[in-house]
């Protein structure tokens, strides 16, 4: 989650290779026209398609309306697909597309194996599925387990009397103190990430529910052996549907402490309680989030993929997890054992949201994930549709562009999977809502104005310069940026040295040079607080050396422990010159520059 709302889940603990040593074409970050798979589907590409994949995240809503009802859907994202082959990208997640009442935009189901109609219909999902299918492009959906909508049937049955067979699908309890005429206090003083108590009153059935999120969001009971089964069946129903794999939406708080006990309060650095956007005080979600019965459940979910791999069709189902937790070894866990496997891809969330262009967090942070992992398959991951956009995060509102190359390049040019949110390819900036009435999402709503919600980094994906930047007939949900003007797909395809040829040109080396495939990360300049560098060692004889400026200075670097032979230019940011020797290379603000050593 966000880190001002879900402060909460961020701080608490919250194919194919075509063709071998392609080169960038002089000039920066000009990307030569991507060349689709030819071996993607080939059985070893097939099984391991995930390991290095580039991962593309959908805010349906928000990428492409295809009807004028100002609300993107699925036809408008099968229209753009052409779009994301050229990218480059080998599957899509799209955030909740199911009937929803929309009270957290999609993350509040109301049928799990349905379509919106805001979105298209079910066939128009099975359209999508194959045009997909024909570019190669895999589908990743979302998987909310954590709660579904209090409109879902499961929880009307649930809520309408203490003895429905539905009443232990969700968590209810009796409140502090309740009596036969007075309802007491919640039963703990556990808060949602969305504000305030986490236990909501009914007065019908007169005991608490338990959401983690919003009071529309009731959490599951995942002591309930059918609630496991229901999302078993669930699973098999995508999965017939040919998607490649789920990600698992806030599956760390499925959880929660058997004895019901009261977090801790954190406290400030003057030894008060520290008090979050909403006005509460901010609890340690020590008894709500990351506890051990998740890997029990998500073992289990990789063996109802696994079995579905190996019974019907083809290709791996792919575990995706939303994972933000405290420390390396707490996401180690989340990959399971060899005997127990979970995650293929729990996100690590503690590399892409520093928030700060630390050159010294980077690299410790590149180095638990690449290494201290015991050999699993790091995903990173620098922006979401919770998470104010790159240039809100890491931006100086001067370079944003440069430092957003930077980003990238941490992102495509280390090892393992790396996922992006639409729109990071062009430089689309968060742009909050300026009016409390104009808000959307309900963070926003009830944490106005300190915390103006996720508006801000889910506007409408800027195709062009058009009045609606190409993103619908109608009147969007959320309104476009003015900068549309200059920050479009249209003028950044025309430009060699645009944002959007500099992600072709990295996914296409990630995707085709075999050190970015295959080789080892090791850090090199180690000591270097302005300037992170890199190699990606073998695997054979070749390796290609990485360096990127964090800085507004010119830097000069010394990469010659990397090697002594000759550098030969990969890819380099705009006025970053080839370097004659490994021994000078010479980076403007917050240039990059990637070689090839011999
Ligand atoms: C995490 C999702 O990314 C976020 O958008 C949503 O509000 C919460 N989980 C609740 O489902």
């Amino acid at each position: 989650m966000k880190k001002m709302t879900g402060t909460a889940l961020l701080a608490m603990g919250l194919s194919s290779v075509l063709a071998l040593g392609f080169a960038a074409p002089p000039g920066m970050g000009q990307a030569p026209d991507p060349k689709p798979s030819m071996t993607h589907h080939a059985s070893s590409s097939l099984e391991n398609w995930w390991k290095n994949a580039v991962i593309y995240e959908i805010y349906p809503r928000s990428f492409q309306d295809s009807n004028g009802d100002g609300i993107g859907d699925l036809n408008g994202i099968t229209s753009r697909l052409d779009y994301l082959q050229k990218l480059g990208v080998d599957a899509i997640w799209i955030t909740p597309c199911y009937p929803s009442p929309q009270a957290d935009f999609g993350y509040d189901i109301s049928d799990y194996e349905g379509i919106d109609p805001q979105y298209g219909t079910m066939a128009d999902f099975d359209r999508l599925v194959a045009e997909a299918k024909k570019r190669n492009i895999r589908i990743v959906m979302d998987m909310v387990m954590n709660h579904s909508s209090d409109e879902h049937k499961w929880f009307q049955a649930s809520r309408s009397s203490k003895t429905n067979p539905y009443r232990d699908w969700y968590v209810w309890k009796d409140g502090k103190g309740q009596t036969a005429t007075d309802k007491g206090q919640p039963p703990t003083n556990w808060q949602s990430v969305f504000g305030h108590s986490a236990w909501e009153w009914d007065a019908k059935t007169q005991q608490w529910y338990y959401h983690k999120f919003y009071v529309k969001q009731p959490d599951f009971n995942w002591n309930n052996p059918k609630v496991t089964k229901a999302f078993d069946d669930i699973l098999n129903f995508w999965m017939k549907k040919g998607v490649a794999g789920f990600r698992y939406d806030a599956i760390t708080t499925l959880f929660e402490d058997p004895n019901w006990t009261d977090e801790g309060v954190v406290m400030d650095a003057s030894g008060n309680p520290k008090i979050n956007a909403y006005g509460d005080q901010v609890l340690d979600s020590s008894k709500t989030d990351n506890l051990p019965g998740v890997h029990p459940v998500m073992n289990h979910f990789r063996q109802v993929e696994d079995a579905f791999n190996a019974n019907a069709f083809p290709g791996h189902r792919v575990l995706i997890g939303e994972t933000y937790v405290a420390t390396i070894n707490d996401l180690l866990r989340l990959y399971g054992t060899k005997d127990k496997p979970e995650f293929e891809l729990p996100m690590d969330m503690q590399l892409g949201f520093i928030n700060k262009m630390d050159v010294a967090t980077f690299r410790s942070k590149l180095i638990d994930v690449e290494t201290r992992i015991e050999g699993n398959n790091p995903m990173l991951v620098f922006d979401n549709h919770d998470n104010p956009r790159i240039d809100a995060r890491y931006g100086d509102g001067v370079h944003d562009t440069e430092i957003t190359r930077v980003i990238s390049t941490v992102l495509f040019a280390t090892k393992g999977a790396s996922l992006f949110y639409y729109g990071a390819e062009l430089g689309m900036k968060t742009t909050p809502p300026t009016r409390k009435e104009d808000v959307k999402d309900p963070v926003g709503v009830t944490g106005w104005p300190k915390d103006k919600g996720r508006d801000g980094e889910r506007t409408p994906m800027q195709w062009d310069d058009s009045a609606q930047a190409g993103f619908t007939r109608g009147t969007p949900w959320l309104p476009v940026p003015p900068n549309k003007a200059a920050i479009n797909v249209k003028a950044e395809e025309a430009d060699p040295n645009s944002l959007l040829n500099w992600y072709k040109a990295l996914i296409h080396l990630k995707k085709t040079d075999p050190s970015f495939r295959e080789g080892e990360n090791v850090m090199l300049d180690s000591d270097n607080t302005k300037v992170l560098s890199w190699m990606r060692k073998g695997p054979g004889k070749a390796s290609v050396v990485v360096a990127a400026n964090f800085t507004t200075e010119p830097q000069t670097v010394n990469l010659k422990e990397a090697g002594s032979g000759k550098v030969e230019t990969l890819l380099k940011s705009p006025g970053t010159a080839d370097p004659a020797s490994l021994e000078k290379i010479e980076l403007p603000a917050y240039g990059v520059f990637i070689g090839e050593i011999e």
